[in-house]
Order: structure tokens, then C-alpha cells, then sequence
């Protein structure tokens, strides 16, 4: 595991933004699952700078989402899959059709979240995995006590990412739908390059916890642990609870 520290936001999102351009030069086919949420709307600015000015091309790599509300519909306002859209696939000129959603208005999720496992598996696996870390250690919307090894599924949301999530549209908790579907611990886990971005005062306790106490699933982020192939990307204020880890500058 490496973990980098950012002198500042600027710099985790370049150095991250780097990760997966660097990824889209040598594959350029790969298969990506990329997060919502703050922390990664820098890395986002920066590639679509990046690929207006021709320095790298994302428009051929393949993209699963890792998680989504239920209910809601690509269209709606609070739908991850349309954020991500906005975000970095239309700007980076990726085809709609490179991004798999989740099947979030499915009337059988069982099954549909059964076929998005096949679908990954079908493309080859995920060759790289973003992910932000929550304030409780959730991982996509994983929250503390999922199971390591569970799969895309249906799940309920806690009060703590309601109240989380509600700022991103500025709105209360009650505008934030209670269920969502999320790739699995299982099936981030499997993913063969993990790159975890923690940003801010608010996630260096979080993030202490995950990288120096127990591997737990009531601490998602601390399964990436057991992982081979992870970089944590942090800027100073999200590593200054950082005590036993060897960080690279
Ligand atoms: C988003 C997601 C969440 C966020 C996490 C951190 O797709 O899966 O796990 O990565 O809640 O969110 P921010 O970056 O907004 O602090």
C-alpha cells in the first residue's frame, strides 16, 4: 500500500488525476469504476483540462458505477449516474454507452444486481477502482458492517451518510432517498488497482482508523488493507492523524 501525501487539494487531485491517465495511456480499454462526492471533482477538472488539451484520451475506457440511489432515475437530479455525467464522462467525451449504470428503478434488483456482477466479469474485471472514504469508513455505500465479501446489492442507507449526503444538493436528509445499490465490499475488493482520495480535517480521524487500528468490517476502508494494489492519495489535513504509516511526499 502506498499512501502519498498531497501538500494540498490541487496536488492530490493532479497526482490522481495522473493514476488514471497514466492507466488510460498503457490500456486504453480498461475497465474503470469511478466515485461520486467531493473529493474527486478536482481529479475530474483536471483530466477534462487534460483531455481538451489532448493529453489524454478516456473516451475508450470502460466505466461501472459504483453505486447509485434506488428509486431514482438517470434523469433526476440526485441520480449518482447523471452527477458523474455532468462530472467528467460528457466533458471527457466518453460515450454513453462505455458507462454501465446500476439498475436503479429495476422493479427485481436481486436479479439485476446478480446481472451487473456478470456484467463485470464479463468485461474483463475492474482494472482500477476510485474511491472517496465516508466519514463513518464506508466504501461506495458499504456502510459499517458489510459484509467484506458482499456482492451489488440493494441496501438502506444510515442516518449518518443521509445527513452526509444532503449537502450535496443542499437540501435536508429528507430529500435524500433511503436505499441505494452499491457495488459490493466483495466486488470493490476484487478490483485489481484501488485509489483512495480523503481530502480535509474532516476524514483524518477516519482515515487513521482505517490505516492503523483493525482490519474491520466496521471500518470499510481498513479491508483495502488486505489488497495488493493500493495508493492512497491525502492531502495534509486529511493525514495529520496519520501516526504509524510510512507516507511518500
Ligand atoms: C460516492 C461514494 C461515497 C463517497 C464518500 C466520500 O460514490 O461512494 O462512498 O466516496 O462518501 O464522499 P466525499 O468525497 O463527498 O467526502
Amino acid at each position: 500500500m502506498d499512501v502519498v501525501i498531497a501538500s494540498d487539494y490541487e496536488d492530490l487531485s493532479r497526482r490522481a488525476a495522473g493514476v488514471l491517465a497514466d492507466l488510460a495511456l498503457a490500456r486504453p480499454d480498461a475497465v474503470v469504476s469511478l466515485a461520486t462526492g467531493e473529493t474527486p471533482l478536482g481529479m475530474y477538472r483536471v483530466l477534462i483540462g487534460w483531455v481538451e488539451s489532448r493529453r489524454v484520451d478516456l473516451s475508450r475506457l470502460r466505466f461501472f458505477m459504483l453505486d447509485d440511489y434506488y428509486g431514482v432515475a438517470q434523469d433526476d437530479r440526485r441520480s449518482f449516474y447523471r452527477w458523474l455525467q455532468q462530472a467528467i464522462f460528457e466533458p471527457a467525451g466518453v460515450p454513453r454507452h462505455h458507462v454501465y449504470p446500476l439498475p436503479t428503478t429495476d422493479a427485481d434488483p436481486v436479479a439485476a444486481c446478480a446481472a451487473y456482477e456478470e456484467a463485470i466479469a464479463a468485461a474483463g474485471g475492474i482494472d482500477l477502482q476510485l474511491l472517496g472514504i465516508g466519514a463513518n469508513g464506508h466504501l461506495g455505500f458499504n456502510e459499517p458492517g458489510s459484509p467484506a465479501a458482499s456482492p451489488t446489492r440493494l441496501v438502506d442507507l444510515t442516518e449518518t451518510t443521509l445527513e452526509s449526503n444532503a449537502r450535496y444538493w443542499g437540501t435536508g436528509p429528507e430529500d435524500v432517498p433511503r436505499q441505494a445499490i452499491t457495488m459490493g465490499l466483495g466486488t470493490i475488493l476484487r478490483a485489481r488497482r484501488h485509489l483512495l482520495l480523503a481530502s480535509g480535517a474532516a476524514k483524518a480521524e477516519i482515515l487513521a482508523r482505517a490505516l492503523e487500528e483493525q482490519i474491520t468490517e466496521e471500518a470499510p476502508a481498513s479491508l483495502l488493507r488486505q489488497c495488493a494494489a493500493v495508493t492512497i492519495i491525502a492531502d495534509r489535513a486529511a493525514a495529520s492523524r496519520l501516526r504509524r504509516t510510512a507516507v511518500v511526499e
